[in-house]
């Protein structure tokens, strides 16, 4: 089978329909990156998202859903704050997990008692999702723990023979995985960052906690546990105030004969001058939009990425950073 990308229109529309109603899945575009898509209601579909993907079967996905789909079919009690959140926040990069009704089918949760919702921005997203008319549970369209993919040739790239249809839906504006918060407790708890930050989180809640995973702790969210995000080359990160090391340790492969090249953001970039560099952007927005395509960008130009890490470390730096680190270092 050959991968086709398919132009959003009302025949790819169909023949989605048609895919998921069988039990396919179909990869889709978001504002935060693309998604493998299937029937969350479909036992034997959600289960083939995991094989497609070489997903470890204790990682729980996240059911899609358009904007205006009566999410109480799906989970018990919204608390207050969650539903202030979602007023503020939604459709938007922000995933927020409930006490599940128990509905969809078990995979989708691998068997926890919670369910993970989001409902999209993206336009194409939204018609996708409208189009089917059903929950749709979906991973990022990614071989497991490669780089989460921004544009339909990444996906193409990873899974090509391996599923139908891919949705053009140009390149993912906001470019690192939607916030996963828990709003099952008196309090929400970002269980991931992503670009709606603990700050906005906090303006309309009150109060937000962050959940930080300890080794051999079962995780509350089990994603946190898996290596994640890397590129098939080598990759070193250096924190921004040793760019000196960083510069050096740059010489000292190219010296070696190895094929290398530095990501950084557009100001570091400048301060560099020659060298082969991935280019991140100036803007915390553009850094986020384009790290995951820099990551594949340098993966099939170079044999290794030295990272330098951005100066901020706060706000949508956080997801970035959270990234990176899963992404470097580790090679
Ligand atoms: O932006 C996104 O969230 C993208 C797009 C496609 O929507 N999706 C995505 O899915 O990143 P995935 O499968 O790569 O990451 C889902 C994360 C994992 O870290 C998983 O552990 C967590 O969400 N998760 C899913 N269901 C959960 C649950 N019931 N409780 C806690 N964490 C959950
Ligand atoms: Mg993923």
């Amino acid at each position: 089978m050959q991968t086709k990308i398919l132009e959003i229109n009302e025949s790819a529309l169909q023949l989605c329909k048609r895919i998921i109603s069988e039990g396919g899945a179909v990869a889709f575009p978001t504002e935060t990156v693309y998604g493998l898509g299937a029937n969350a209601f479909d036992t034997a579909a959600v289960e083939n998202i995991f094989k497609i993907k070489g997903r470890p079967n204790d990682n729980p996905l996240i059911v899609h859903v358009y904007a205006g789909y009566d999410i109480s079919a799906l989970v018990e009690a919204v608390p207050d704050y969650a539903k202030r959140l979602a007023a503020a926040y939604l459709p938007g990069p922000l995933t927020m997990v409930y006490k599940s009704k128990g509905v969809v089918s078990s995979a989708v949760s691998c068997g926890l008692n919670t369910l993970a919702i989001r409902i999209p921005a993206h336009k194409g997203a939204q018609s996708f999702l409208k189009y089917v008319n059903l929950p749709i549970a979906a991973p990022s369209a990614n071989i497991s723990k490669h780089v989460s993919p921004t544009a339909a040739e990444h996906v193409f790239n990873d899974l090509n023979g391996r599923i139908e249809v891919v949705l053009q839906g140009g390149k993912c504006e906001g470019g690192i995985e939607s916030t996963v918060l828990d709003c099952t407790g008196d309090f929400p708890v970002i269980l991931r960052s992503g670009l709606v930050t603990r700050e906005m989180i906090e303006k309309v809640a009150g109060s937000c906690g962050e959940y930080v995973y300890k080794e051999g702790v079962a995780a509350r969210s089990p994603g946190m546990k898996y290596k994640h995000y890397s590129p098939n080359c080598g990759t070193v990160l250096f924190a921004f105030d040793q760019l000196d090391k960083a510069l050096a340790e740059y010489r000292r492969q190219c010296e070696n004969g190895v094929s290398v090249c530095i990501m950084c953001d557009s100001d570091v970039a400048e301060r560099i001058g020659e060298a082969r560099i991935l280019d991140l952007g100036k803007t915390e927005a553009e850094i986020a939009a384009n790290l995951y395509s820099k990551l594949r960008e340098g993966e099939q130009t170079a044999d290794l990425i030295i990272a330098v890490a951005p100066e901020k470390q706060d706000g949508a730096m956080v997801g970035v950073m959270n990234r990176l680190k899963k992404a470097c270092g580790s090679k």
